[in-house]
């Protein structure tokens, strides 16, 4: 296990020890898939009868882009880019992607496909792999939020928001001290969201959802700090935003490296929109995103067109209260490489319109903050390379919601692959973000104190 005391941000990404493994996607299984647990119709319909259609996604080592401009342009060709390092990236791609990126001049190489932990046992459908079994799926996250919920029912509450294109329930969870409605000061409470797996194979990021359902749950009473922030804020957890691509990615028992959803694209046997680039902020708007329906970060055929999407930003939407957002913060996790993230991602700069030099101050000071506590590397998320549709974008720039990304675990993709991190680490990981979220809840009434211009724009 590696230790994960804070590092400079220099060191940290932009060092090349990097392990040859990591998550990739092999995604042309010809079989038949089970039928989905929870299949509607139209999800059954929807099953394929075999894999044939689906293209060949693969990760792959890229060796030589060193700007964020360079790996805009690989990412360009239509793969995602899954890791940045000092000379290179970790993509995941199709062969006509990867040999678009070959012809951009740089070096290629296949990575091994996503671990088997099936340890020889035999898979059981639309579940973990043995080795895995302490991640849960769809149902067994389900399950565990029920009995959260069930045990502190003053304390939390289970709301339907939508469904997911095959009918999933996406689920939201209230959590605050129910015995009050506004903060010691009389004020309405300030409300933070969290946001979990739109990514499908970002599955660790289901387990942090469920770790601060519990931790929020125990805590209340004993802890001061969580004590406080249940009795002057609501916190909303969305622990699920693709609950289709999470249950394909284990369907068959080996991992697909799977990371859109699963909406069939019209006049076309590519599955799936990239939920990031669906938002409707400056979407199409800046070579952050695929217009084809193949690409890893397809954008869908309009802003929202997915119903995960649409779900979660009306649920959002539904927060604006006497014309005012209640919700102030936010958080929005994936895995992986171990970044806090800040808009903008359509842009290179670091103010634009909607993002003045305070806002952006504000947003890197927290962020800096949160970084110091987990040992995250903060930065705007377009230091990466551009992303055009992300959430974050969205809640910042068209609700005025301080958003980030967090990267979770690991830093880099070492053996056992960047998206599959073995089940041992959930503990550590989800815990690792608990100072991080006390600090984003506890500055969510006024993010510009942290500035110290409270009286400014706080009054
Ligand atoms: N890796 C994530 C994605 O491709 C986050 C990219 C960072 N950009 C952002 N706007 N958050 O969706
Ligand atoms: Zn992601």
């Amino acid at each position: 296990m590696r230790p994960h005391t804070p590092q400079s941000p220099t060191t940290r990404r932009r060092h090349a020890r990097w392990a040859a493994a990591t998550g990739a996607a092999l995604l042309t299984l010809a079989m038949a898939a089970p039928a989905s647990p929870r299949g509607t119709d139209r999800a059954r319909e929807s099953e394929p009868t075999t894999g044939a259609y689906e293209t060949t996604s693969h990760a792959y080592e890229v060796t030589g882009p060193t700007t964020a401009a360079q790996r805009t342009a690989v990412a360009a060709t239509g793969a995602s880019v899954d890791a940045v390092r000092d000379r290179s990236v970790v993509i995941t791609a199709d062969p006509a992607q990867a040999e678009r990126v070959r012809r951009l001049g740089w070096t290629v190489r296949a990575l091994p496909a996503p671990p088997d932990r099936r340890d020889g046992r035999p898979a059981t459908p639309y579940d973990f792999p043995p080795a895995d079994a302490k991640y849960h799926n769809y149902a067994e996250a389900m399950a565990e939020i029920n009995a959260d919920v069930a045990a502190h029912p003053a304390l939390m509450s289970k709301q339907v928001i939508g469904k997911s294109y095959e009918g999933r329930d996406i689920i939201a969870v209230k959590v605050t001290n129910g015995a009050t409605r506004t903060t010691a000061t009389g004020a309405a409470k300030p409300e933070v969201l969290f946001t979990h797996h739109q990514h499908a194979r970002e599955h660790l990021t289901v387990e942090m959802a469920l770790y601060l359902l519990k931790e929020f749950g125990s805590q209340y009473g004993k802890d001061g700090r969580v004590t406080k922030m249940l009795d002057n804020r609501v916190i909303w957890i969305v622990p699920d935003l693709n609950p289709d691509g999470g249950e394909y990615d284990i369907a068959t028992g080996t991992y697909r490296g799977w990371r859109k959803n699963r909406q069939p694209n019209s006049g076309s046997n590519n599955r799936g929109t990239d939920l990031n680039r669906n938002w409707n902020f400056k979407w199409a708007c800046c070579g952050g995103s695929s217009g084809s329906t193949g690409s890893e970060t397809y954008r869908g055929s309009a802003p929202e067109s997915a119903p995960e999407v649409k779900v979660v930003a009306d649920f959002v939407r539904s927060r604006i209260v006497g014309g005012k957002q209640q919700i102030k913060a936010a958080i929005d996790f994936h895995t992986y490489s171990e970044l806090v993230l800040w808009p903008f991602g359509w842009t290179y700069d670091d103010t634009a319109p909607g993002m003045t030099q305070d806002d952006r101050d504000a947003f890197a000071t927290i962020g800096k903050s949160m970084a110091a506590s987990n040992g995250y590397t903060p930065e705007q998320s377009s230091d990466l390379y551009i992303t055009d549709g992300s959430i974050d974008d969205w809640l910042w720039g068209n609700q005025k919601i301080f958003a980030y990304t967090f990267e979770m675990y690991p830093n880099e993709s070492g053996a056992g692959g960047g998206f599959y991190p073995p089940d041992e680490v959930i503990d550590r990981e989800t815990a690792r973000n608990r100072e991080a979220v006390l600090r984003l809840l506890e500055n969510a009434d006024c993010m510009y104190r942290s500035i110290g211009k409270e009286a400014q724009y706080c009054a």
